[in-house]
């Protein structure tokens, strides 16, 4: 595997390269298998695969979050290279990324003005900002983003689309532990005792999955989050259009997913399931 630490080098690089079909993940590191899982799925449909590793601050509307955020650069290292990933971006400091920038002009709709917008203010400007300069940098045939952040993955492929951009996005299953929480880099900040309670957001989007036909939504979303609270700080609990994130009104026959929010101590964990 080749690192590249300057977007200079990268794209000498792959301009040297005779064309070939590039999957990208773009991560933050502490990486995980659900990571993993989208290298792997590139790795399969293409021929060349780029991960880049950088934790992106104009995201983190929550300055301790950042400063906390874990930093595993040798083990990461060692994963990239057993599932056998042939590029990884390192930049060394934050100008390397935001060099090139150029004002950005996308409408997301209610997309960044529900659940996740609401809670980190900010968060998904950031998002936005550091993917098309990576994708610049890049230039990928296919890009990969996992389904744990649902919002993230509409509001990235509405990007695309609204640019013009020539890149597919492929959203990629959540990938969880044995007893169900969605892996995280968050989990290594689990306690014990938490990493136990933290099992209360898969079970309870479970349940919403098996009564959804029962109850009106906003009783089951209520229901749901006073379930939660017995465990942890729930931030919310809501059931949307899996399409758009829409409320879902009784003539939508669509697919539908659960998203939740919940602080376990001081972390902070987000999942999400199809519900119908
Ligand atoms: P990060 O949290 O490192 O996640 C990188 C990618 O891995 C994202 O697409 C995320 O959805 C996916 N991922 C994380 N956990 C997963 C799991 N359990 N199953 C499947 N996929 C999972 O998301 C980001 O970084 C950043 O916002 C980024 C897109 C890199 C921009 O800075």
């Amino acid at each position: 595997m080749e690192i590249f630490k300057t977007q200079k080098e990268l794209k000498k690089h792959l301009s040297s390269l005779p064309d070939k079909t590039i999957g990208f993940v773009p991560t933050m590191g502490a990486l995980h298998r659900g990571h993993l899982s989208l290298l792997i799925r590139a790795k399969v449909e293409c021929e060349l695969v780029i991960c880049s590793i950088f934790v992106n601050p104009t995201q983190f509307n929550d300055k301790k979050d950042f400063e906390n955020y874990p930093i595993l650069i040798d083990e990461d290292i060692k994963q990239l290279k057993s599932i056998g990933c042939d590029i990884l971006y390192l930049p060394e400091n934050v100008e390397d990324v935001y060099l090139n920038e150029r004002d950005l002009n996308v409408d997301l709709g209610i997309l960044d003005k529900v659940m996740e917008g609401i809670n980190r203010p900010g968060h998904f400007n950031g998002v936005m900002r550091v993917v098309k300069l990576l994708f610049d940098i890049v230039s990928p045939t296919k890009a990969y983003f996992g389904l744990k952040d649902y919002q993230q993955y509409l509001i990235i492929k509405t990007m695309t689309q609204q640019l013009n951009l020539t890149i597919e996005v492929i959203g990629c299953d959540i990938i969880r532990e044995a007893d169900g929480l969605a892996m995280s880099s968050r989990n290594l900040l689990l306690t014990f005792q938490q990493r136990q309670v933290a099992t209360t957001l898969i079970k309870t989007l479970q349940y919403c999955k098996d009564h959804i036909n029962e109850a009106p939504i906003e009783a089951l979303e209520r229901r749901c989050l006073a379930m939660m609270t017995q465990y942890g700080e729930p931030e919310y609990f809501v059931i949307r259009r899996a399409d758009n994130l829409e409320k879902v009104t009784p003539d939508y026959t669509g697919e539908v997913r659960a998203f939740v929010v919940c602080k376990i101590g001081k972390v902070r964990l987000i999942d999400n399931l199809q519900v119908r």
